[in-house]
């Protein structure tokens, strides 16, 4: 088997799609902050999933600029290429082809009990659903045991994808031979979770109803002290944490919180007696403040696509040279001829 860890930190992977053109302060504050994070602390490796973007149709001129934008923004958000390895999935072709290998180990039934397919598909109506938006997570296992990691920092959501990746590791593992290392889920605690601003009990999300419940960090900063003084909050008067009665408020002092790294309890001690409106304006200066400076270095670093292009060449470089290890391995044991030369 590979050797999991070079040196003594453990390593991890994550990936985030390139959905849009902007990522949102729930991808930022559930995801990124935390990436960052721990790039010092393990062996981090982090890409960005176009093979997935695929799996729902996308207009072919936007995904690549969206993710040029993306890769941007990671590296404006504190992303170091210097600390970790990041790199576009698409550039490794290895992704693809361990996905084929999983899908032939994976079960038609165990493949159906993926709850976010059924979600998606229902969403985008069940007969126009792609075989790929079927197969995505088995590709996202691929993704993960391509690279060895001890850990895979998701959302709650994506749990039962990784566990899924769990169970194919040790599928193969056992009627191969060792080949993977099976992934632990890093789950990022719910209490980080970020709501919509129009619909404050549903998750921030770009594919939710309307724009204007949406912070984006590549937003102008009128736009996005607008939203947050528009942001729906309730008939009471008080600034209080309350997530069932006040999810509008609760979700403002959220962010709040998140931002400054001040308690929930400071900052409603140090609202007492203020109204709604004195929250929304001063949350929106720490919001434009904290995320001015990101969309500026990212608009500099898409200022320059041939520089950010080499950043990802040289990631998905560093990425190959682990990916293709593993790839010769599986191959090998699945008993597939070795091409001659040995090169795949
Ligand atoms: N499915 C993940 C999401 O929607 C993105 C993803 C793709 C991913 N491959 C991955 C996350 C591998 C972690 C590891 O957020």
């Amino acid at each position: 088997m590979t050797t999991p860890t070079s040196g003594a930190r453990q390593r991890v992977l994550s990936g985030m799609q390139p959905s849009g053109d902007s990522l949102h302060l729930g991808n930022y504050l559930g995801a990124l902050v935390h990436w960052v994070r721990m790039q010092d602390e393990y062996e981090a490796i982090y890409f960005i999933p176009d093979l997935h973007a695929i799996t729902v149709p996308q207009e072919p001129g936007e995904l690549a600029e969206r993710t040029r934008r993306t890769a941007a923004q990671y590296i404006a958000g504190g992303v170091d290429v210097d600390k970790c390895t990041l790199f576009v999935q698409s550039h490794v072709p290895e992704h693809a082809q361990l996905g084929w290998v999983l899908n032939c180990i994976t079960g038609f039934g165990e493949a159906s009990r993926m709850t976010q397919f059924k979600d998606k598909s229902l969403k985008h109506g069940a007969d126009s659903a792609s075989v790929g938006l079927f197969t995505y997570p088995i590709l996202q296992a691929a993704d993960i045991l391509l690279y060895q990691p001890e850990g895979v920092p998701v959302g709650e959501d994506q749990r039962q994808h990784v566990e899924l990746s769990r169970d194919l590791a040790q599928r193969f593992n056992s009627r191969f031979g060792e080949a993977f290392v099976v992934p632990k889920p890093f789950i990022q605690k719910e209490s980080a979770k970020i709501y919509d601003l129009q619909n404050p009990t549903a998750k921030m999300s770009k594919s939710a109803g309307s724009p204007a419940g949406l912070i984006n960090l590549m937003d102008n900063p009128k736009v996005t002290a607008k939203r947050i003084k528009s942001a729906v909050t309730d008939t009471e008067t008080e600034i209080r944490f309350d997530k069932e009665a006040k999810p509008g408020i609760s979700n403002l002092l959220t962010i709040y919180s998140m931002l400054t790294g001040k308690s929930i309890d400071e900052i409603v001690g140090d609202f007492h007696g203020k109204m709604y409106g004195h929250l929304k304006t001063e949350l929106a200066d720490v919001v434009v403040a904290h995320l001015d400076p990101i969309r500026t270095r990212a608009e500099e670093l898409l200022g320059d696509p041939a520089e950010l292009d080499l950043l990802l060449a040289r990631g998905a470089e560093k990425a190959r040279s682990i990916a293709s290890a593993t790839l010769t391995e599986v191959y090998s044991k699945v008993g597939f001829l070795p091409p001659l030369g040995g090169a795949r």
